[in-house]
């Protein structure tokens, strides 16, 4: 049986973008936040450098605010990169606050370095800051009475006004597959907001946990809003190459105290790319990697920080030293085979300063959402920076303008009358490996025109083959990913189309050079047909 629920805001999303909004409204509201997995099923968890902020005297927002600029190839709003920048040590205090343990130098917090940083900056815990705040923020929200945590409970589709026939176009909540029951609930919602992470799983290697299938950008643009600058997506130039190791990343603070890119005769490659060697931003290193082993015909190169004493790195890096370990690389005395995979999305849907989207009542925020701070590549750590601070800032605008749902008909239940089960799990799967591979090969960190038509191409017809052939199945998370997945890998390749020069990362040999003017790529939904 399906089930009708009636929050103040619905929140799609557990991680520090989700769980960081979630506690900075009031308690008097009623509040749902949903994961498709376990609360700890996204990036954040996972994330290991830490969180970018003005937190010493020598450092400064301009300082900041420059390197974020230069980082993302001068496409950065000026505007957003402030604003973000600005609100840094006020969301690291209101961590602080909540109890996340970062890690002390004496009665300092130690701050650490990573790529395209003038200073040190990162403030961190050890190399699991991640699962810090995590693990803190799911605490205080378990805490709240009026905060329900809801885990396995997948997102289908928004419901807006316009889907209901009705005018004046507003978003009224969700429908919500619960994994358990196998039922599609109705969630109604005065404010709904997305905060569903990134799209990275659309690459064969990657980072990011499995649930990254961009839902919220394929869920928003079928709901009419615009999207910005998908063609930038981060590939972190260090993932522990081996073959048991799935998704496993080394740190870039590993570079920023020391760690050293080698070739497989261990030389250093670097200083032939960028005067700043290994700590050059991300999108020049990975695209060196990438270079040096198509040159050379390689499966990987090394990261070697072992000329460093047993005792620091076993402190810094904790996590590291033990997951290798557990795979036979002792960091302490030798190198890590590492090779650049997907990361971060640095585009997503187009929202203002208060993570309002197109659609009235629909927020965005965190990783999900484009705010103008990444431009072209995204400075390391200014991501979890970017969840909390527009956490806070759309937190602001709910408590002001927090829609009430006002007269509605009933909304319809999902109609289950039509479905069957899928017996094809073999040909969903078939469908994911095949665009996570096009995509890897045709739309990754070195592109051509050729390569991004036969992407299109190849994306076409999968689109074609999900609508035709799954649109009586019953829904299911593979099903769901795989059609948002290919949503979004379509958006994706038609903004790498339109950028016709090479800007921070993305990177076509048809046009090597950047443009005179810094433009945004953006899309928007043209009578957009969801099923
Ligand atoms: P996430 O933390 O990804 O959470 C997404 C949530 O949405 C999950 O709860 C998921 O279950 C839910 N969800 C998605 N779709 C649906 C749906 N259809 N229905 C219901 N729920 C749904 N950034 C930094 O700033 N510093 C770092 O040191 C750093 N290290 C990183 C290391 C790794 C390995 C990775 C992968 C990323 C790292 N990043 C780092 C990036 C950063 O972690 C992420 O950008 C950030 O955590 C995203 O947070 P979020 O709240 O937007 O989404
Ligand atoms: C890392 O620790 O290298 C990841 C940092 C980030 O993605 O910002």
């Amino acid at each position: 049986m399906s089930n009708e629920f009636q929050y103040d805001v619905l929140i799609i999303g557990s991680g520090a973008a989700g769980l960081g909004l979630a506690l900075k409204l009031p308690d008097s509201y009623k509040i749902a936040v949903l994961s498709k997995a376990k609360l700890t099923s996204g990036s954040t968890y996972q994330a290991q450098g830490g969180v970018a902020a003005v937190l010493d005297d020598g450092d400064s927002t301009e300082a900041h605010i420059q390197d974020t600029i230069t980082a993302g190839a001068n496409l950065s709003r000026q505007d957003a990169v402030a604003f973000t920048v600005e609100h840094g040590k006020e969301s690291i205090d209101w961590l602080v606050e909540q109890g996340v343990p970062f890690t002390r130098e004496g009665d300092e917090y130690h701050l650490t370095k990573e790529g395209g940083h003038s200073h040190r900056r990162i403030i961190h815990s050890a190399d699991a800051t991640g699962q810090a705040i995590q693990q803190t923020l799911i605490e205080q929200a378990r805490a709240r009475n009026n905060i329900d945590l809801l885990e396995n409970c997948i997102a289908v589709d928004l419901i807006t006004r316009h889907k209901l026939n009705l005018p004046e176009n507003r978003c009224i909540g969700a429908y919500v597959l619960n994994h358990d029951s196998g039922h599609v609930d109705v969630f109604k919602a005065g404010s709904t907001v997305l905060a569903t992470g990134g799209v990275s799983k659309a690459y064969l290697y990657t980072s990011n946990p499995d649930g990254a299938s961009g839902d919220g950008i394929a869920m928003a643009w079928r709901a009419g809003c615009r999207v910005g600058n998908l063609e930038f997506n981060q590939f972190h130039p260090t993932c522990l190459y081996h073959p048991q190791a799935k998704s496993f990343l080394i740190s870039e603070a590993v570079r920023g105290e020391g760690g050293k890119l080698r070739l497989p005769n261990g030389k250093r490659f670097m200083d032939k790319f960028d005067p700043r060697g290994e700590l050059a931003p991300r999108d020049i290193v990975a695209r060196a990697i990438d270079h040096e082993m198509k040159r050379l015909g390689c499966d990987c190169l090394f990261l070697d920080i072992s000329h460093k004493p047993d005792s620091f790195i076993k402190q810094h890096f904790p996590t590291i030293y033990e997951r290798c370990l557990k795979y036979g690389i002792d960091i302490t005395k030798e190198a890590i085979p590492v090779v650049p995979a997907a990361h971060y999305t640095c585009g997503g849907i187009m929202v203002n300063q208060h993570g309002m989207s197109d659609v009235e009542g629909l927020y965005a925020i965190g990783e999900t959402s484009f705010t103008g701070l990444h431009g072209a590549n995204r400075l390391a750590s200014n991501s979890l920076l970017e969840c909390l601070v527009y956490a806070s800032s759309a937190a602001s605008h709910i408590i002001s303008h927090n829609h009430p749902l006002g007269e509605l008909p009933a909304i319809p239940a999902w109609d289950e009358s039509q479905v069957t089960d899928s017996d094809e799990d073999v040909i969903i799967a078939h469908n994911w490996d095949e665009l996570r591979r096009f995509m890897w090969d045709y739309v990754g960190i070195v592109r051509t025109n050729k390569r991004l038509q036969r992407a299109k191409h190849r994306v076409d017809l999968l689109q074609q083959e999900i609508g035709e052939y799954y649109s009586n199945y019953k829904v299911s998370r593979d099903l769901l990913e795989l059609r948002n997945l290919a949503v979004v890998a379509d958006l994706i390749i038609r903004s790498a189309m339109r950028r016709q020069e090479s800007r921070g990362l993305h990177y076509t040999l048809d046009y090597p050079e950047s443009g005179l003017e810094a433009r945004d790529t953006i899309l928007t939904p043209i009578n957009y047909d969801w099923r």
